[in-house]
């Protein structure tokens, strides 16, 4: 198994960004890419068509073509686990026996959207949504961007074990007019259990005959939700081949097709397959995932950056950051390659950022000063979200766009202080509009780009064994019979006694 040379990316002069906008009037159109509504624009980062170019020989060393179409054709890619990673299935992008079990899973999903439509469950106001990690940031995601008018139910999605959050939802509830959607795909998570069986005696409590029969499951366990007592009927499945954080396209997504309709449930897989054709047929040079990738890896690799930051300039994507930092973090936080050999080379920075214009009083001092190179990511969309005077969606984007033009400009000055260093790359994402299909495609960006990332860095981007063995001490911490250090010993005898 080839393991990447980075030497012909490091070895490259790259000049600054003033330089290469100065000596090229053709950058932007060279580094934008125009897909599925999304203007994805890389002209201010380091990018060059040499650097383009060398990554382009890494990812032919590395098998980039055989491993996408391995993807798509749901070859076993994800080694560790022996499986296939099948969430393009799911948008109609995959093997035809694939794709023909995501629509079976999906109109049955379909037909029991109907039945609650129809009130077969009685009259049905809000959804209380159980579930964490991909079982709950997709969804949350989904239904906050997109549901804030649509008024068909209201929607809550519950992760944390701290019953703080489970009962500030039921609070807002009645359970006579709520249904409980518990998403998980092994059907086994500790907190997702818990707060199941809570909401259930919730639903006792406000004198609900039979609570069972207002439970849903979303999972790739079925026969696990029959036992826990969901009636079939109300078992809606998703293929074992599907991961947790690629899954918001399966049942997961069951929050955001009700409360959103149908219609715009399948605008968001066709967004999202819209972008995976791009994916699949664009040069590398053209290719949006690609390049975000390659500008990716310069960063980690050449760079030395640690961190990335996404920073949403639109209130409706505000739970962006957090959605990404699962995907990219749990899927590229990787020590080993794919075969088990230990990485001498940086994996995955860490994912964070915020919203904008927020975060410009808060955090933005570190990015344009401070001694860490930190590669932005800026999303926002030409329509606005609200319907107030357009003055706020004006100051929303040129504030946007002046932090890119800040950040890569800087600004001299005799006290050092008050001077800039400029020079400071960001991408910009600019959607026309946030709706099912944009975010459809975005989402599907952000996956091929961390897949894309993976194989270059010749590691497995589909199992996440790092969030175990946390678990398993846990439940150890339960059960008491394990000896621990002397400083978890003390801390859990002064809060249990
Ligand atoms: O602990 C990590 C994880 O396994 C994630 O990968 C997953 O999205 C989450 O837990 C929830 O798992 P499940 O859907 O099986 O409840």
């Amino acid at each position: 198994m080839a393991l990447p040379d980075w030497s012909a990316v490091k070895s490259l002069e790259v000049p600054t960004l003033a330089e290469l906008f100065a000596r090229d009037s053709r950058r932007v159109a060279t580094l934008s890419a125009d897909v599925a509504g999304i203007r994805f624009d890389w002209s201010k980062t380091h990018l060059t068509p040499d650097l383009i170019a060398a990554f382009t020989r890494i990812a032919a060393e590395m098998g980039l073509v055989a491993k996408r179409d391995a993807l798509f054709a749901g070859e076993k890619i994800n080694v560790t686990e022996g499986r296939a990673a099948e969430h393009t299935a799911e948008r109609g992008e995959g093997s035809p026996d694939s794709v023909a079990r995501a629509q079976a899973y999906h109109a049955r999903m379909r037909a029991l959207i109907d039945a609650i439509e129809a009130e077969a469950f009685g009259p049905v106001r809000s959804i209380l949504h159980i579930g964490i990690g991909g079982s709950a940031l997709g969804p949350d995601l989904l239904v906050d961007a997109l549901g804030r008018d649509a008024g068909r139910y209201e929607v809550a999605v519950v992760s944390n074990v701290d019953g703080v959050a489970l009962e500030s939802a039921l609070d807002r509830f009645d359970p006579q007019t709520t249904l409980i959607a518990i998403a998980s795909k092994t059907f086994t998570t500790t907190e997702t259990m818990l707060n199941a069986e809570s909401a259930i005696s919730w639903l006792m409590q406000g004198g609900v005959a039979d609570p069972y029969g207002k439970l849903v499951a979303l999972t790739a366990a079925p026969e696990k939700a029959i036992a826990f007592g969901i009636d079939e009927t109300r078992v809606l499945p998703f293929a074992e081949s599907v991961g947790g954080r690629y899954s918001l396209w399966s049942s997961i997504g069951f929050p955001a097709a009700l409360a959103l309709g149908w219609d715009a449930f399948e605008e968001l897989l066709e967004g999202a397959a819209e972008m995976d054709r791009h994916f699949r047929l664009a040069p590398f040079e053209a290719n949006a995932p690609v390049l975000a990738a390659f500008a990716d890896l310069y960063y980690t690799q050449v760079r030395g950056c640690e961190t990335r930051a996404t920073f949403a300039y639109d209130e409706r994507l505000r739970l962006l950051p957090s959605y990404l930092q699962q995907l990219e973090m749990e899927s590229n936080g990787k020590r080993v390659t794919a075969e088990g050999q230990p990485v001498s080379w940086p994996t995955a920075p860490i994912t964070w950022g915020g919203v904008g214009t927020d975060a410009q009083h808060a955090v933005f001092q570190l990015l344009h000063q401070g001694t860490r190179l930190v590669p932005l990511e800026f999303v926002g969309s030409i329509e606005p979200g609200d319907g107030l005077a357009e003055e706020h969606h004006r100051q929303l984007l040129l504030n946007m766009f002046a932090q890119g033009a800040a950040l890569m400009a800087g600004r001299a000055n005799d006290d050092p202080a008050r001077a800039y260093p400029g020079d400071r790359p960001s991408a910009t994402l600019l959607l026309d509009r946030v709706d099912p299909r944009t975010l459809g495609a975005i989402l599907a960006f952000y996956e091929q780009r961390t897949f894309v990332n993976a194989v270059l860095l010749g590691i497995n981007p589909f199992d996440q064994f790092g969030v175990e063995l946390g678990k398993e001490m846990a439940k150890a911490a339960g059960a008491g019979g394990q000896d621990f250090d002397a400083s978890t010993s003390d801390l859990i005898a002064r809060a249990f006694g």
